[in-house]
């Protein structure tokens, strides 16, 4: 019984450790480890049994005289093994159990990445390539790269601004030829769509919480309760005149709850 329930609990922390590099639910480790506590607490007890003598237990006086103890029978459990067995499989559990934090942490996603490639064309919700004039100065349009439209990670809002109005970032100088500037469309609070723009205030509303984010200033939030900026797409023109991304958006889209483990 010492014997089952000690492997129980070495079975169980392993469990643990692989349903959190599985990225299970948080509760699966938890029981598992929950059992493997238990399984050692009831080794103990079997243990503890085990080194109760009865109280009416007595033996024959030996003869005098030199004698030899007498062999044990194969397998029979002494208390030098019982305890040694014991706390061989209490530390392994233990050991085993630590594991979990580190193996859960090292499960942390890497930020998810968009289909915006470098060079990929910028086209609208019929798949049709865009130019730098296609959009009227004040417009604004939902955009996709090529191939991909209607992925929802890669939703862009292309707005076409006057040209030198835009107060680019350090190192965001040209990202936005001929007044084109594109913002992710995945408000950075809950990630619902940004949907409304207002040229007259150069500002993207999101509806869901009413975060209000600055066109001008790289989409950083003015209010509401997003703390982040709409992360942004550099663009350029290629040699047909049609805008194409530079690669893909400056940070990770949506919000930061979406690249933390589960
Ligand atoms: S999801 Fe945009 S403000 Fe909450």
């Amino acid at each position: 019984m010492t014997r089952v329930a000690l492997s129980m609990a070495i079975a169980a922390a392993l469990g643990a450790v692989v349903a959190a590099a599985l990225h299970a639910d948080p509760a699966v480790p938890g029981w598992l480890a929950a059992i493997a506590f238990l399984a050692l607490a009831t080794a103990a007890g079997g243990l503890a049994r085990a080194l109760d003598a009865p109280a009416d237990l007595h033996e024959e006086r030996h003869p005098l005289g030199p004698s030899q103890p007498a062999a044990l029978p194969p397998g029979a459990l002494t208390r030098r093994g019982l305890f040694g067995n014991m706390w061989a499989y209490a530390a392994g559990a233990f050991g085993v159990l630590a594991l979990v934090p580190f193996v859960a942490l090292a499960r942390r996603r890497a930020p998810r990445g968009t289909a915006w490639s470098p060079g990929a064309r910028v086209v609208n919700a019929d798949g049709t390539a865009l130019k730098a004039d296609d959009i009227d100065v004040g417009g604004v349009t939902t955009v996709f790269p090529e191939g991909n439209v209607g992925a929802p990670e890669s939703a862009t809002l292309l707005i076409r601004l006057e040209e030198g109005l835009l107060r680019p970032q350090p190192g965001r100088a040209g990202w936005a030829p001929a007044g084109n500037v594109a913002y992710s469309k995945i408000c950075t609070h809950a990630g619902c769509p940004v949907a409304l723009y207002r040229h007259a205030s150069y500002q993207l509303y999101c509806p869901c919480h009413q975060s209000v984010f600055d066109v001008l200033d790289a989409a950083r939030p003015l209010s509401g309760p997003a703390t982040r900026a709409l992360p942004q797409l550099a663009l350029d023109v290629d040699a047909a005149g049609y805008l194409i991304a530079r690669g893909d958006f400056s940070e990770p889209v949506g919000p930061d709850e979406w690249d933390r483990p589960v």
